[in-house]
């Protein structure tokens, strides 16, 4: 069996198109593990078993096969699969293999539907009596793509299942219980009374609970912000123009607003017809699940106006659909009878929910006719508009009914729908332009100027830090939805109770939103296998990425830039204009929560696997090793991190490359001085290398003391160093002691300790004659010669000790240390007023200063020679050298 990725339906093996939706199957390659959010329906009959002992075992399978057909019938309406069958119970999942933005509310629906089937069956069989409880949990699940649930092969694994099993365990006969995200998920659809907190087996907490009650008639998926509309005055002018042109030319038009979801596309259409007047308007959904739905949007539009209600009897609805066409005025009353019977299919067929039976005794074009031929009637009273929303989910034969009604009806009717962009590829014929009239309409992000006024709407109260803004506004991307659903659940966390600092912090680590979380998966899930995983593994690559990592990644470049182009199509990524990588194509995700969807699908050891590759890849290019240092290291640790996090995997964590690639970001922001970022690159390496108390972490832990001091923070640094250099006695690691011994030393020199200082400089001074340590030596003579200038009055001694060490300065090749040595030499020099040696040292410095970048070396030895040419009188150019120092 093969399952449409675009719709769930499972087809035969040979298939190359989906039976269902048409769209091409893909061959059957296995396409491994995903995360995913899940909804778990669990059903079991109540007392079956009692009742099962006293009946004859062909009985008892007489009762519950007609049972467990009905059953899965209804699950399987709603898009659910059921996963196996357990003594009396049943489990089904909603949203795996492919999610859907809704399957929280399927499978609720479906629960609702599984209670009618039952009530009808014990109804018609009044000995059957037969009782279900109904439990249903959502939560995260890893998901196995392949599995065969009719072979019996587990699909999901993780705690939601039991959960949901516990939940129906709690439910009272009849009854369904839901758990907490699926009630959040839902509860704008769904009717609940909140339950006490249920005590379940095997978990620590009592677990939330609400009995679902009602399902509820909703008439869009989505209540509208408060907040004002932004922006869209092209869009609304267009659309005015549109009905200006149909009612002065009493002819029908057709435009499609096309859009990402959550971009604006029902909130414009309802500002427009807002203008019309509610008689002009006949409000449609297509609706995403179910059968028997292709006219729904067209029976909401007629029941509206014929002011039929759901729960309307048979003769109250036929009553009321004649009134309407009388009413309406058709030209005879043959006409007005066919109209009637054709409405009353319609409408009545969806009433009671069964299907086609009635309507089969019209036929297609009959039925078509019949409803365009009501809506001409309708607008001979003046201009209507027909709104038709969610096009995407539209059935073939609906579209076809449109455009009917579009292309061919006589009168003033305004045909205006709303879709996301995936319709231009599987309908590009209902889109095309005609008769040199646009029919589509596409709508963008908003800029960053509205999302920010957006933004100030939705939080009514203002001053949020502008860090915190700015990182709202980058998330949501210019969409609506994801501005609202963000700022949603920062107040839902309390925004007021969050100072400045928090918030950002707040803002930087917020979880996708659920309900947003769901509605990117479905359109991730939409795509097909080789595409999905292009974009998995640009995700993991990260918010922008290279064409050729992912080919990486792919292992094979074949069809690569079909796919990222599909991506395109699709609005999930967006190609840049120039690359940050010479001779790469470079792309990002439309939205960072498109990305953040796209990774986490991924099972995290294989995420790890795929973060240790992208380093590989990372590091051959040219330049690496510099430029893209931070880069690497970060894939690196973040395989790390996730191994860490699974506990238990084959993938091996490269703990040794990651702190490797963190401690060489962390000296190459020493080099530039950024002494804040080499710290925390330290850090970074010390938490990936763990709490093995080896060398390595004694040798990053000293370099991190190093940076402080540097930054001048000497309390911390002291402490820091003073334990190093213990610890370094006991691992036997006198070159770490010698280097923590001087730079103590120089801290006790800043801070008066003079006593401290000299012992320390001096037991340094045994290390690094005793082992073969060039550098250390140096850095040893450095420090000893100030301390014996400054405190020693011995600065003759300190010159010579100095010059003495500089042919190995020379040897060792390291710009920053001769740099300090010439700088050193020429402090000295100038204090005891050798101001022509001086002078050479201080110009060498400035030199190899301006060689290296290195502003602050290079303005200190040149203030420095400043004063050397006071003291010799050379006035004019002291002006120019401080003016240059001075300007850095
Ligand atoms: N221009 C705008 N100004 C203010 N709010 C907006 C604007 N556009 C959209 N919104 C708000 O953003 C949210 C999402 O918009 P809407 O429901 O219209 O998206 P959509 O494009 O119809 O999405 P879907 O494809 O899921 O139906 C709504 O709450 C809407 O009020
Ligand atoms: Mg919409």
């Amino acid at each position: 069996m093969k399952t449409c990725t675009a719709c769930g339906q499972t087809n035969p093996e040979q298939a190359r198109f989906c039976l269902s939706c048409g769209t091409p199957l893909a061959s059957a390659a296995p396409r491994g593990e995903e995360r995913k959010v899940i909804t778990i329906l669990f059903a079991d009959l109540v007392g079956f078993t009692t009742k099962a002992e006293q009946l004859d075992p062909e009985a008892v399978r007489g009762m519950l096969d007609p049972y467990y057909a009905q059953l899965r019938g209804e699950l399987e309406r709603f898009g659910g699969t059921v996963e196996k069958f357990i003594g009396d119970a049943v489990m089904a999942i909603f949203g795996a293999p492919v999610a859907h933005e809704d399957d929280a509310e399927r499978a609720v629906r479906a629960a609702f539907a599984i209670q009618a089937a039952v009530a009808a069956m014990n109804a018609a069989d009044p000995d059957l009596g037969l009782r279900v409880r109904i439990g249903v949990n959502t939560g995260e699940a890893l998901v196995v793509l392949e599995a065969r649930p009719s072979e019996g092969e587990a699909m999901v694994a993780g705690d939601v299942i039991n959960t949901a099993a516990r939940l129906q365990t709690a439910a009272p006969p009849d009854g369904i219980v839901v758990g907490e995200a699926t009630y959040r998920a839902t509860a704008h659809a769904i009717d609940y009374e909140a339950l006490d907190p249920q005590q379940v087996k095997g978990k620590a907490l009592p677990v939330a609970a609400w009995k679902a009650v009602a399902t509820r008639y909703v008439r869009s998926r989505r209540e509208t912000s408060r907040a004002p509309l932004v922006g869209r005055e092209p869009e609304m002018a267009v659309l005015r123009e549109r009905w200006e042109k149909v009612r002065s030319s009493r002819r029908p038009a057709l435009l499609t607003l096309l859009g990402p979801p959550g971009i604006g596309k029902s909130r414009l259409l309802r500002e427009f017809t807002a203008e019309l007047g509610a008689t002009a308007v006949f409000w449609g959904r297509c609706l995403s699940y179910g059968d028997g739905i292709t006219y729904w949007a067209v029976d909401e539009m007629l029941r509206d106006a014929a002011g039929v209600m759901h729960s309307d009897e048979d003769s109250t609805m036929s009553a009321k659909l004649s009134s309407l066409v009388e009413s309406l005025g058709g030209s005879d009353a043959a006409e007005a009878r066919t109209l009637t019977v054709a409405l009353g299919t319609l409408i009545g067929s969806s009433t009671t929910g069964t299907g086609g039976d009635s309507r089969a005794r019209i036929s297609r074009t009959e039925l078509h006719w019949a409803i365009r031929r009501v809506f001409e009637l309708m607008a001979r009273r003046g201009p209507i508009a027909l709104v038709f929303e969610d096009l995407h989910w539209a059935e073939p034969t609906l579209l076809e009914l449109i455009r009917y009604i579009a292309d061919g009806a006589d009168g003033s009717i305004l045909v205006v729908g709303s879709s996301r962009p995936e319709l231009v590829e599987t309908r590009p014929e209902f889109v095309a332009d005609s008769e040199g009239e646009r029919r589509t309409l596409a709508l963008s992000a908003l800029t960053a100027a509205q999302s920010e006024t957006l933004l100030s709407g939705l939080l009514g109260a203002p001053e949020l830090p502008a860090g915190a803004v700015e990182r709202l506004l980058r998330n949501a991307g210019g969409n609506p939805l994801f501005l609202e659903e963000t700022v949603g659940m920062l107040a839902a966390a309390g925004i007021s109770d969050v100072g400045g600092g928090k918030l950002l912090e707040r803002v930087e680590s917020l979880p996708v939103p659920s309900s947003l979380q769901s509605l990117i998966e479905a359109r991730v899930d939409q795509l097909p296998p080789r595409e999905k995983k292009a974009a998995q593994h640009a995700a993991v690559v990260g918010g922008v990425f290279w064409s050729g990592a992912v080919a990486h990644l792919n292992e094979s470049r074949d069809g690569l830039d079909q796919d990222l182009e599909t991506l395109e199509r699709r609005d999930l990524i967006q190609a840049a204009a120039t690359s940050s990588i010479e001779s790469e194509d470079e792309y990002a995700f439309k939205h960072i929560l498109i990305r953040d969807v796209a990774y986490g699908e991924l099972p995290k050891a294989r995420r790890a696997a795929l973060h240790s590759r992208i380093a590989e890849w990372i590091s051959a290019l040219p330049g690496a090793e510099d430029q893209y240092v931070e880069i690497v290291a970060y894939h690196l640790e973040q395989a790390c991190r996730l191994v860490r996090e699974v506990g238990r995997t084959t993938v091996v964590a490269p703990v040794a490359a990651a702190t490797q690639a963190l401690a060489r970001a962390g000296e190459r922001a020493e080099r530039l001085e950024g002494f804040r970022e080499a710290a925390r690159f330290y850090t970074r390496a010390l938490d990936v290398l763990g709490a093995t108390d080896n060398e390595q972490r004694l040798g990053l832990r000293l370099r991190r003391g190093l940076v402080l001091k540097a930054l001048g923070e000497l309390g911390q640094a002291t402490t820091e160093l003073v334990e190093i250099e213990r610890r370094a006695l006991v691992l036997e690691r006198p070159d770490l002691r010698c280097e923590a011994l001087i730079a103590l030393a120089n801290i006790d020199g800043k801070q008066g300790r003079p006593a401290d200082a000299r012992r320390r400089l001096e037991e340094a001074e045994t290390i690094v004659r005793a082992i073969d340590a060039p550098r250390l030596l140096v850095q040893q003579v450095f420090e000893h010669s100030a301390f014996r200038a400054h405190f020693d009055s011995a600065a003759d001694v300190a010159i010579n000790d100095l010059r003495r060490v500089f042919p190995t300065v020379e040897t060792l090749g390291d710009r920053s240390l001769l740099m300090e040595g010439h700088m050193r030499l020429g402090t000295l020099l100038f204090n005891v007023g050798r101001l022509a040696g001086a002078e050479w040292e201080l110009t060498e410095c400035s030199k190899l200063a301006a060689e290296a970048g290195s502003f602050r070396a290079k303005a200190r030895a040149d203030s420095l020679l400043g004063f050397v040419k006071y003291y010799r009188g050379e006035f004019g150019d002291i002006r120019d050298r401080s003016r240059r120092s001075s300007a850095r």
